[in-house]
């Protein structure tokens, strides 16, 4: 049975007329309520207004950030610069973003020192030098002596290399004669200029203006040290002109033109392996050492060696094939015996190849032991490729040539 209430004594309505009444005016008053609530919420929602930044916030805000950074140091122009060990720490941390940018640091220079990147000697030379020697380099007779067709000549006479970086650095003063005509002028010093400009500045007195045709093909380049290894000497103008007087200046016919071409034949394009080389023999130094000396008894000098084995008949040829495919065996060089092995290098290609053997060739004095030199080129090393010699082969063709 249903539990119900049995004695009900007025009906109940679900709705009485005077709820009905409170809930009509309870309604009105709601509506009313909440249309006030909406105007209100309107008036007070923010509208979207430009208010110009605050700049002094900010800044504050930037410095509070750097503050909470360790070990770095916010210049006054809002720039940021973190100290050498802190940026090599970081590096450490979180490695490097851009890790190809490292391999476009200046490379290691055989001995430790670093080479320094030269800037561009022709915009330098139009700044510096055009005004007198004109971009030309043909000079004003009289006044300006050219330097077309006139620094190959002075840079090949003894001592000249030497000559042209002291009239860099020291200035120039007398009389004197080139290409028949006389001058007798002052050459400004240039020792405001950094020794990488002064270097890139006589780089390109040397190739441009067809200079570079009358240059012997192993001419190497000013560098930045060669320049700074000739500051300090306290020269003036004057002793630098006894130094030229002092010179024996090639006539233009007498040059040794290494890389002349036959009349009507194409000139072979330049081999620049400079640098290519220097680069290469990073390759080298761990066994050969930065200064060529090797390690006695493991790893044999190149010093001295190299040029000794270039000079003898078939040298070249031996010194290609020892990096196209290695050396093993019993070797005797500058009166040690090495017993070992030499890695061959065909990776690294027949440019880097050249350029190699040219680089230790012209370095650690092998450049003053070279009887008769021509740079090692591209096509030398392709023509020696293929020839599949194992490395004891190679020792045989070093006995061949009457080496022990
Ligand atoms: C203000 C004019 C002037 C400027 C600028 C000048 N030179 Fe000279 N330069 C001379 C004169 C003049 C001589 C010859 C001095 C003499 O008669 O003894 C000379 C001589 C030289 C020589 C020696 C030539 C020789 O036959 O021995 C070289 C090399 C040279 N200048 C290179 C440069 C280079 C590179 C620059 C730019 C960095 C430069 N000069 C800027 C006036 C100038
Ligand atoms: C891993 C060590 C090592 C490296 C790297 C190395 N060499 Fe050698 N190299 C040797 C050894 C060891 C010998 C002597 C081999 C023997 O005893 O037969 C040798 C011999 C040579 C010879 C012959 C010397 C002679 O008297 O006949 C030349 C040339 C040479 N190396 C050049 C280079 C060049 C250039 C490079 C860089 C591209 C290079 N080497 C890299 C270890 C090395």
């Amino acid at each position: 049975m249903a539990n119900r209430p049995e004695n009900r004594t007025e009906r109940d309505y679900l709705v009485s007329e005077k709820g009905l009444r409170q809930l009509f005016v309870l309604g009105g008053l709601g509506s009313v309520l909440i249309i006030v609530i909406i105007l209100v919420l309107l008036s007070a929602f923010p509208k979207p207004v430009y208010k110009p930044l605050d700049r002094s916030q900010l800044e504050q805000t930037v410095a509070e950030a750097a503050a909470k950074l360790e070990a770095y140091n916010v210049a006054e122009d809002g720039s940021v610069t973190v100290p050498i060990d802190r940026a090599i720490t970081l590096v450490a941390e979180r490695g490097v973003s851009a890790p190809f940018s490292l391999a476009q640091t200046t490379p290691e220079a055989p001995g430790g020192a670093a080479i320094t990147e030269l800037p561009d000697g022709e915009s330098l030379f139009v700044s510096s030098c055009a005004a007198c020697h004109q971009a030309t380099g043909q000079g004003i007779p009289g006044a300006f002596p050219p330097l077309a067709n006139n620094v190959p000549a002075l840079f090949q006479a003894e001592g000249g290399r030497d000559y042209l970086a002291n009239v860099l650095l020291y200035g120039l003063q007398g009389e004197i004669e080139v290409a028949g005509q006389s001058y007798n002028g002052v050459m400004p010093a240039w020792q405001q200029l950094a020794d990488e400009e002064i270097a890139a500045i006589l780089n390109y007195t040397l190739g441009g203006w067809d200079n570079a045709e009358l240059l012997p093909a192993n001419f190497a380049d000013y560098s930045a040290e060669d320049i700074a290894a000739k500051r300090g000497q306290d020269l003036n103008a004057q002793q630098v002109y006894e130094i030229r007087q002092a010179l024996e200046i090639p006539s233009l016919d007498e040059l040794p033109l290494a890389v002349q071409a036959a009349p009507g034949e194409a000139k072979p394009a330049a081999f620049d392996w400079q640098t290519l080389g220097a680069n290469a023999y990073a390759n080298c130094a761990a066994c050969h050492q930065g200064n060529g000396q090797g390690i006695p008894g493991a790893f044999p000098p190149l010093a001295g060696n190299l040029a000794k084995i270039y000079n003898l008949e078939g040298g070249r040829e031996y010194l290609i094939n020892v990096l196209l495919y290695g050396l093993q065996g019993q070797i005797n060089a500058s009166g040690q015996s090495y017993n070992s092995v030499m890695p061959a290098w065909p990776q690294l290609g027949e440019e880097n190849i050249a350029a190699v053997l040219n680089y230790g060739l012209t370095s650690w004095d092998n450049e003053t032991l070279l009887n008769d030199f021509s740079p090692i080129l591209p096509e030398g090393v392709a023509a020696q490729n293929g020839q599949g010699l194992s490395p004891q082969q190679v020792l045989e063709q070093r006995q061949s040539l009457g080496l022990e």
